[in-house]
């Protein structure tokens, strides 16, 4: 137990704590001797990603809705902060824009009503890179228009504006973290998943790594670990209050160069494959993650090659864990 950190002993609430985030959440709160309740109704998310905290006196895992306000009340009383990581997130097909919004929207309505019936301290919200849509500014900072493309942006986008309306109405302190393309162990390997886990399982099948269309389409990898870091200062930080922030390590990666250097990191002979570009894809992302620098100090990894490449044995173990099962 760290019991320097101000969250030592304050109960914590991770919603999606069963999911890839949200379990590195919980992980690194249930460290610092916060007591951590998780909240999952494991529609997307695994006992397994939790299952080294089992037994910790500081931790417990709840199986609830966010959206079932019955079912959260007791989770959310005496709660001192909400990390609120919980969502939908099936846009890849868009398969059921009303349960994003349910999820999204909703369900960050259903939480941010009862923290201010409860009087959480503080409510930490995740959001997403998606909001803005097709950026039309580069480097793309928080003031960028919000103009999303999808029915899971649109519905983030409502959540957020919630928070938004929570913070300005009641005076709730509320921080507002835009994630982009987070990697790290845990990632769901399937079509839901991130594209550094679905290369690193196919390449482990010995299957070809897909790519829709050309492959220059860019994204902004963020580690894992750095958004758990933006999560803890946002939570104790008082300039945070109000704030919205991008979480992004702000490097540029094409999708064609993370397939040809993960063969060559992994000593993979898979073929890169071509398909039909997704509609909607996003081509260009240059992320402003100045504010949340030098406003909460926050000193995002930037050396994408080398930190895949010494967590490369951690992701295959969890990797195969998954798939094994
Ligand atoms: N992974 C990324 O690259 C990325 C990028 C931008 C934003 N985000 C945001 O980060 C947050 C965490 O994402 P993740 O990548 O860990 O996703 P994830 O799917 O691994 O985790 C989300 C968790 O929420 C749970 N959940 C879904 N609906 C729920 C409900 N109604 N009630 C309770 N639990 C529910 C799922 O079971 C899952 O465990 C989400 O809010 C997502 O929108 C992620």
């Amino acid at each position: 137990m760290n019991e320097q950190s101000p969250l030592a002993g304050k109960k914590v609430v991770v919603t999606g704590g069963a999911g890839f985030i949200g379990s590195h959440l919980c992980e690194e709160l249930t460290q610092l001797g916060a007591e951590v309740v998780s909240v999952d109704d494991y529609s997307a998310g695994h006992a397994r990603n939790l299952e080294f905290l089992a037994g910790r006196p500081n931790f417990r895992a709840v199986r609830a809705d966010i959206c079932d306000r019955a079912a959260m009340t007791p989770v959310i009383a005496g709660a001192d902060v909400i990390f609120h990581n919980a969502a939908s997130k099936k846009n890849v097909c868009l398969i059921d824009p009303q349960k994003d919004l349910r999820v999204n929207g909703g369900g960050t309505l259903n939480l941010l009503e009862l923290a201010r019936e409860h009087r959480v301290r503080k409510f930490v919200h995740a959001s997403t890179g998606s909001v803005y849509g097709e950026p039309v500014v580069l480097p793309t900072d928080e003031e960028h228009p919000l103009r999303p493309v999808s029915y899971y942006g649109v519905s983030k986008l409502a959540g957020e504006r919630y928070v938004d309306v929570f913070h300005r109405l009641y005076g709730m302190d509320t921080t507002i973290l835009r994630y982009f393309h987070v990697y790290g162990p845990r990632q769901e390997s399937n079509e839901f998943g991130g594209v550094v886990s679905i290369f690193l399982r196919n390449i482990l099948e010995g299957k070809p790594l897909a790519i829709f269309g050309h492959g220059h389409q860019e994204r902004s990898f963020t580690w894992v670990k750095d958004l758990v870091r933006a999560n803890l200062a946002a939570a104790t930080r008082p300039e945070s209050a109000g704030r919205v922030y991008n979480a992004a390590s702000g490097i540029r990666v094409t999708i064609l160069e993370l397939a040809e250097r993960m063969k060559a990191m992994m000593d993979a002979d898979v073929p890169i494959v071509h398909q039909a570009p997704l509609v909607g894809d996003i081509m260009h992302f240059d992320v402003s993650n100045e504010r949340i620098r030098r406003e909460l100090g926050i000193a995002f990894e930037r050396d994408f090659w080398g930190t895949l490449q010494r967590s490369l044995e951690e992701f295959v173990g969890h990797l195969r864990g998954a798939v094994l099962r």
